[in-house]
């Protein structure tokens, strides 16, 4: 029989794996977080240094990691786009509208594992300097905006996420936006104007890209 090779989902469907906080510590959770944090500028050959958020985001760029959100497009590609230094704040959207019929991607990783999202989330905003972030979940997915938030408080009360999170210096605020009950609401575009209070009209493209010109 072949074999599942189980990656996000790896711990989730074992027995006695729940989706609080303090099984995910047990199960090496916000590991990762510690991990980057202490990265030290990288010295370059040609006498340049790369910051430790400069390494993320390099490194996520050569492992091909890519989007699920149905074009399967280079995640580290899409945050080479954003600018940095227009001095604009810069947001991080995770789209968890999931309204396609049938389509479960993200339902199973919030109901069992919210914490993976959440660190995901935090690293993905401080390697991009993000100070304030959002899940827009489905409207029809209560239970998983309270998984959501509980998960979120659990991991406020333990510094991170908010003011200076394990001491770095660095701040984030992560909260859940409800969306309005529409397919629509997943196209990123109209995700993005259903988030700022207006009806989810997709927006006439060009730019192309939500990390060009978004929230
Ligand atoms: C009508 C429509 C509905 C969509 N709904 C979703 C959705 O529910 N979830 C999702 O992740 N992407 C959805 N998308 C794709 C998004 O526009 C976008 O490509 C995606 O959020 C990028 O995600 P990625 O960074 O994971 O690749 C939809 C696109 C269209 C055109």
């Amino acid at each position: 029989m072949p074999q599942e090779h189980r990656l996000i989902l790896k711990y989730a469907d074992q027995p006695g794996y729940t989706p609080d906080i303090d099984c995910y510590l047990r199960h090496d959770g916000y590991e990762m977080l510690r991990k980057v944090f202490a990265l030290h500028p990288k010295d370059l050959p040609d006498g340049k240094k790369m910051s430790p958020q400069e390494q993320v985001r390099d490194e996520v760029m050569k492992s091909g990691l890519r989007g699920r959100g149905g074009a399967g497009f280079s995640c580290g590609l899409k945050w080479s786009f954003v600018d940095r230094k227009s001095g604009k704040p810069i947001y991080l959207i995770c789209n968890a509208d999931e309204s396609e019929p049938g389509t479960f991607k993200d339902r199973p990783i919030i109901h069992k594992d919210p914490h993976q999202l959440i660190e995901g989330m935090i690293l993905s905003c401080w390697a991009n300097d993000v100070k304030l972030a959002y899940i827009y979940i489905r409207g029809e997915f209560a239970q998983g905006a309270k998984i959501l938030n509980r998960a979120l408080e659990e991991a406020r009360e333990k510094n991170f996420l908010g003011k200076s999170i394990l001491r770095s210096g660095y701040d984030l605020d992560l909260w859940v936006h409800r969306g309005a009950g529409a397919y629509i609401c997943g196209e990123e575009t109209g995700l993005i104007e259903s988030l700022e209070g207006k009806r989810a009209y997709p927006r006439i493209k060009p730019p192309y890209f939500p990390a060009v010109l978004g929230l």
